[in-house]
């Protein structure tokens, strides 16, 4: 299967994605995951990503493509792939249609993990990670045996730069602002036809 997992910071992505993926043998390619770890690894990538990430802001759109075209050509993603967070700007999503149409594959299922923003804050402020592995805690919805040590290695967690209320703000803001009109367009069906016309030609305007 290849799947893309859209939705704003906290939605629960990056906990889904390790489960669908052990059910079907997929790749996770979470360019999050892949960006903190260049930052911490102080890549030439990391140190041109840095910034942007702890302003709540995207990376650029070449820096995401380059990183995601590689990893898609891993023998481990043959099989097929999570794409958990990207594409997140309309360049992302045409890039990504080339690459897939190079590759012959296509997309089976977007997943819209459709949430309140108000629900978010406590889900960020809360969480906890084990940053070699991924695994993802909360203090309160999915706590750990011991409060902030990973419950298989031991090792310390940690809380994400990014973290806080401040930078979730604007974390959402570019979720609301370039991923969502870009990608998913909703449309207020319940209305008079013209003005649902108006609305669709809005959208593909
Ligand atoms: P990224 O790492 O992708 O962050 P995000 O999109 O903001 O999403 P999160 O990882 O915060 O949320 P999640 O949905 O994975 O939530 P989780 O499952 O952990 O991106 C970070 C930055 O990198 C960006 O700001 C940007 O700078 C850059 N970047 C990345 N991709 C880019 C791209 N394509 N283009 C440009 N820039 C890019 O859950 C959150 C918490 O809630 C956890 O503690 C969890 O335990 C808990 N939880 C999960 N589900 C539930 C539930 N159902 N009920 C209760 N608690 C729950
Ligand atoms: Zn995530």
């Amino acid at each position: 299967k290849r799947l893309i997992l859209i939705g704003p910071p906290g939605s629960g992505k990056g906990t889904q994605s390790p489960i669908i993926k052990d059910e079907y043998c997929l790749c996770h390619l979470a360019t999050g995951d892949m960006l903190r770890a260049a930052v911490a690894a102080k890549t030439p990538l990391g140190v041109k990503a840095k910034e942007a990430m702890n302003k709540g802001e995207l990376v650029s759109d070449d820096l995401v493509v380059g990183i995601i075209d590689e990893a898609m050509k891993k023998p481990s993603c043959q099989k097929g792939f999570i794409l958990d967070g990207f594409p997140r700007t309309v360049v992302q999503a045409q890039k990504l249609d080339e690459m897939l149409q190079n590759q012959g594959v296509k997309v089976d299922k977007v997943l819209n993990f459709a949430i309140d923003d108000a629900i978010l804050e406590e889900r960020i402020t809360g969480r906890w990670i084990h940053p070699s592995s991924g695994r993802t805690y909360h203090t309160k919805f999915a706590p750990p045996k011991v409060l902030g040590v990973d419950d298989v290695t031991g090792e310390p967690l940690i809380q994400r730069k990014d973290d806080t209320a401040a930078v979730l703000k604007l974390r959402l803001e570019a979720f609301h602002k370039q991923t969502e009109p870009g990608l998913v367009a909703n449309l207020h069906a319940e209305k008079p036809p013209k003005e649902v016309t108006v609305e669709v030609e809005k959208v593909l305007s």
